[in-house]
């Protein structure tokens, strides 16, 4: 959460906004985000579950992913170091898995996390990071297809459904092949942003959310937040399909924020009230105030892209402020209901 608190700040610094900072925090904004806070959430994610069998050396990788985020907090040249070695230790954690679940979802998480293990080694290579972050994009969009999948298992996918699913994740990886270790740098980019529509097609036509959205309560919250989520998959993959690559910029901004605060923040308010307790063992009870934080952070985004296309500074600036806003209010709500759930539970 520290980590959050900090790249949301780091964020505001690259947006415009006149905060005080350290002399690196600016640019730790997109690792903190990534492999900071996503790759110690998901890693823990994972090693809570391993633990419970009995492996609790799957704990290596998010508390090396977490003492990373630390460091690069610190300024300390480690950090990076430090994070990707927490990424090759999560595959680690995953062949394990593998070996007890060899099935379509585990592959999917797998193959994703092999992902951001490989840009953050060409990140620490020395690649700038507009060249490594459709890595670090495949590792949080497989992750979240991967869950999807998992929880689809019950409703079972047509063998043409699977055969397309895999087909896309190929074409994402051949974009990332172009893009990384060819000339063909912005065909790359754009494939990569193709595949990225195709997957928002796919997961509109098959996610179970479009059925559960009928229901009530948490269940219509969860199943709003994903398709809301997946309508922003749509935004990014036609940026990123009609612009290409990009280095910096508004068009840069543009591109990733409607991927990482679209669609996988809006995985991640979908999810939180599930995974949290899982996470930390504790219940965490439904309340309709989740909306307040969904919908702050969908019109902000709303704004901020509009800021983008248009050149408006002022719009992208209120716009990332809000987002920033939003990721607060969220981190706030969730502590307060696990809060509220643990003194009904102790009454
Ligand atoms: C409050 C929310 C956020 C704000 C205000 C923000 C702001 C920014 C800005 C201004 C940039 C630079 C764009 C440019 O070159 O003009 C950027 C880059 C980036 N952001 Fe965010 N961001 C936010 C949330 C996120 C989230 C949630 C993620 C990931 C999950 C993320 C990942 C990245 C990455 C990877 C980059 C590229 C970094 C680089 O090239 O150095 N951001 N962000």
């Amino acid at each position: 959460m520290l980590t959050l608190a900090a790249a949301v700040w780091a964020g505001l610094v690259r947006i415009g906004w006149v905060l005080p900072t350290t002399g690196g925090l600016a640019a730790s904004h997109g690792p903190l985000m990534v492999s900071g806070f996503l790759g110690t959430l998901i890693g823990l994610e994972r090693a809570v579950a391993l633990a419970a069998l009995g492996r609790r050396w799957a704990y290596i990788a998010p508390a090396l992913s977490a003492l990373g985020a630390l460091a690069s907090l610190l300024g300390l040249s480690v950090g990076p170091l430090l994070l990707t070695l927490g990424s090759i230790a999560l595959i680690a954690v995953f062949v394990e898995i593998i070996r007890r679940q060899p099935v379509a979802f585990t592959y999917t998480m797998t193959v994703g996390v092999v992902l951001w293990a490989v840009g953050n080694v060409l990140w620490l290579a020395g690649w700038p990071i507009f060249r490594v972050v459709w890595w670090w994009a495949g590792y949080l969009i497989l992750t979240i297809a991967g869950e999807r999948l998992e929880l689809a298992r019950l409703t079972r996918f047509t063998r043409e459904a699977l055969t397309a699913f895999f087909a896309i994740v190929g074409l994402y990886g051949v974009g990332l092949l172009l893009l990384s270790f060819t000339p063909l740098t912005d065909i790359g980019t754009r494939v990569v942003g193709a595949a990225c529509l195709l997957l928002a097609i796919w997961l509109l036509r098959y996610d179970l959310a479009r059925k559960t959205i009928r229901q009530p309560g948490l269940t219509r919250f969860i199943a709003q937040n994903l398709l809301l989520g997946y309508v922003w998959l749509v935004v990014s993959g036609l940026l990123t399909l009609a612009w290409g690559q990009q280095a910096a910029g508004l068009r840069y901004d543009a591109m990733l924020h409607t991927l990482f605060l679209g669609f996988v923040f809006g995985m991640i308010f979908g999810h939180a009230p599930v995974i949290f307790p899982a996470v930390l063992g504790r219940p965490l009870n439904y309340s309709p105030v989740f909306y307040g934080h969904m919908v702050i952070l969908h019109v902000a985004l709303l704004l901020r892209v509009i800021g983008d296309v248009a050149g408006r500074q002022d719009l992208r600036q209120w716009g990332g402020m809000l987002n920033g806003v939003a990721l607060l209010i969220f981190l706030i709500v969730m502590a307060a209901s696990l809060r509220r759930s643990q003194v009904r539970l102790a009454r």
